[in-house]
C-alpha cells in the first residue's frame, strides 16, 4: 500500500487530535436505540466497524439533547439523562479501542419531529407547518403537525439543554460534539426564511437568523474542556426541501460562516446532496465559501464516495471529508482506497428499506472485534 502521494491520506489535525487520514464517517440516523433512547451493544459494534475500516473520525447519528421537544424519531438515541450516558460509553469505548475519535451529533428536530416519547407538541421558531411529508424510513407518514412558536424562555431552555447534553457527552467519553445546524431541523428552521417569521432578535435578517446556532455553539464551547471538539453542521438543503438555497447567496454565506467562526466553532461541516456543485447557480461550492469566509477547518460532505471527487474537494479547500451512503456500502472505504481495491455501490433497497434500522448483516459478530 502506498498512500504517500494521496492527499486523502495526509495526516490532519482536528482539535488536539492528529488524524491519520482525511476521511470520516458522516452522521446517519439509524433508529436502532432502545425505545427510551439508550444506545445498544449492536450500535457499539456497528460504529467500531467503521473505525476498524480506516475512518479516521466518526460522527454519530443525530442524538436528542433533552427530554422535551428535541427527539425526532422513535428509537433515536438520546443524550438527555444518565442512562443515555452509560449506554453511549459502550459505543465510545468500542470506537476508542479501534483507535478513532468519536463526536456526538446533537440534534434538536424542532418542527420536523415525527416521534417523541416526551411530548406531542412541536417547537419551532414560528407556527409554520413544515413542507413535505414525514419520512417513512424512520416510521412516519403523512403531513407534519403544526408546531408552536418558541417563546424567549423556550429559546433559553434550548440553549441550556444543548449545553447540558454536551456536558453529558464529555461524561460519556466522546471526543467532541457536533451541533446540528443543518438539514431542516430546529436550528436550521431559525436560519431558513420561510420557517422563521419572528420579529425579535432571532428573526429577520441573516445575522438574526443565524444567532441561535451561534449562541448554542458559544455556550457549548464555554461549558466544555478546551480539548473537547465543538463543531457545527450547516446546509442549504433540507430533508423536507432539498432545493432550498440561501436567498442572499454568497452574502449570506459570508455572514453565516464568519458568525460561526466567531462563535468559536472548531470546525464547519458543510453538506449538500452533491457538495461538488456550485452552492448557488454558478460560482463557488459551499466548501469553497466555508473556506473563504470561515477561519477553521472545513469538513465537506455529499456525493464524495468516488475517491477522485473526494480528492478534488480536499484540493478545493476541505480539510476533511465525510461519507454517509458510501460508508454504508463500504465500511472499510479508507482501507479499500488505500489498497486500490474496488468499491461497492450503495444499495438503498438492501440497506435502508423497509426502514433505516441497522440490519443484522451490518453488525459484525463480537469475535470480529478482535481481528
Ligand atoms: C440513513 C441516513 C441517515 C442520515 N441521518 C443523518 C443525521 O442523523 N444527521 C445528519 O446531519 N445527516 C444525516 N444524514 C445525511 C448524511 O450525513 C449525508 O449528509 C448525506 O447522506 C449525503 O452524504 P453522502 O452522499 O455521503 O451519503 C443521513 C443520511 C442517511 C443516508
Amino acid at each position: 500500500m502506498n498512500t504517500s502521494n494521496d492527499i486523502l491520506f495526509d495526516s490532519v489535525d482536528l482539535g488536539d487530535e492528529t488524524l491519520p487520514n482525511r476521511v470520516g464517517l458522516a452522521p446517519m440516523t439509524r433508529t436502532s436505540a432502545t425505545a427510551d433512547g439508550r444506545a445498544t451493544t449492536e450500535m457499539a459494534r456497528y460504529y467500531a466497524k467503521f473505525a476498524r475500516g480506516g475512518f479516521s473520525f466518526l460522527i454519530t447519528e443525530g442524538t436528542y439533547p433533552d427530554e422535551a421537544y428535541s427527539q425526532g424519531y422513535d428509537d433515536q438515541p438520546g443524550i438527555a439523562n444518565d442512562d443515555h450516558v452509560e449506554a453511549w460509553r459502550r459505543v465510545t469505548d468500542a470506537v476508542h479501542d479501534e483507535g478513532a475519535p468519536i463526536v456526538a451529533q446533537l440534534m434538536h428536530a424542532g418542527a420536523l419531529s415525527q416521534g417523541n416519547r416526551y411530548t406531542d407538541e412541536r417547537l419551532a421558531p414560528s407556527a409554520v407547518r413544515p413542507k413535505g411529508e414525514q419520512l417513512e424510513m424512520y416510521g412516519g407518514s403523512g403531513e407534519f403537525p403544526e408546531p408552536r412558536a418558541a417563546t424567549t424562555d423556550d429559546i433559553e431552555d434550548v440553549i441550556e439543554k444543548f449545553v447540558a447534553a454536551a456536558e453529558r457527552a464529555v461524561e460519556a467519553n466522546f471526543d467532541g460534539v457536533e451541533v446540528h445546524g443543518a438539514n431542516g431541523y430546529l436550528l436550521d428552521q431559525f436560519l431558513t426564511t420561510y420557517t422563521n417569521e419572528r420579529d425579535d432578535e432571532y428573526g429577520g435578517d441573516v445575522e438574526n437568523r443565524i444567532r441561535l446556532t451561534a449562541e448554542v455553539l458559544e455556550a457549548v464551547q464555554a461549558a466544555t474542556p478546551d480539548e473537547f471538539v465543538v463543531g457545527v453542521r450547516i446546509s442549504q438543503s433540507k430533508v423536507n426541501d432539498p432545493d432550498y438555497r440561501w436567498p442572499g447567496g454568497e452574502d449570506d454565506a459570508e455572514v453565516i460562516f464568519e458568525r460561526l467562526t466567531d462563535a468559536s466553532a472548531d470546525y464547519l461541516h458543510v453538506t449538500e446532496e452533491d457538495v461538488t456543485t456550485p452552492a448557488f447557480e454558478s460560482g463557488p461550492t459551499l466548501t469553497e465559501l466555508a473556506d473563504r469566509y470561515g477561519d477553521v477547518p472545513v469538513i465537506a460532505n455529499g456525493a464524495l464516495e468516488d475517491p477522485d471527487a473526494a480528492r478534488a474537494t480536499v484540493a478545493a479547500g476541505a480539510d476533511l471529508i465525510t461519507l454517509a451512503k458510501g460508508a454504508l456500502a463500504n465500511p472499510d472505504w479508507p482501507q479499500r482506497v488505500a489498497e486500490d481495491r474496488p468499491l461497492a455501490d450503495f444499495d438503498f433497497q438492501r440497506i435502508l428499506q423497509p426502514d433505516a434500522t441497522i440490519d443484522e448483516s451490518e453488525v459484525p459478530e463480537p469475535a470480529d472485534a478482535d481481528d
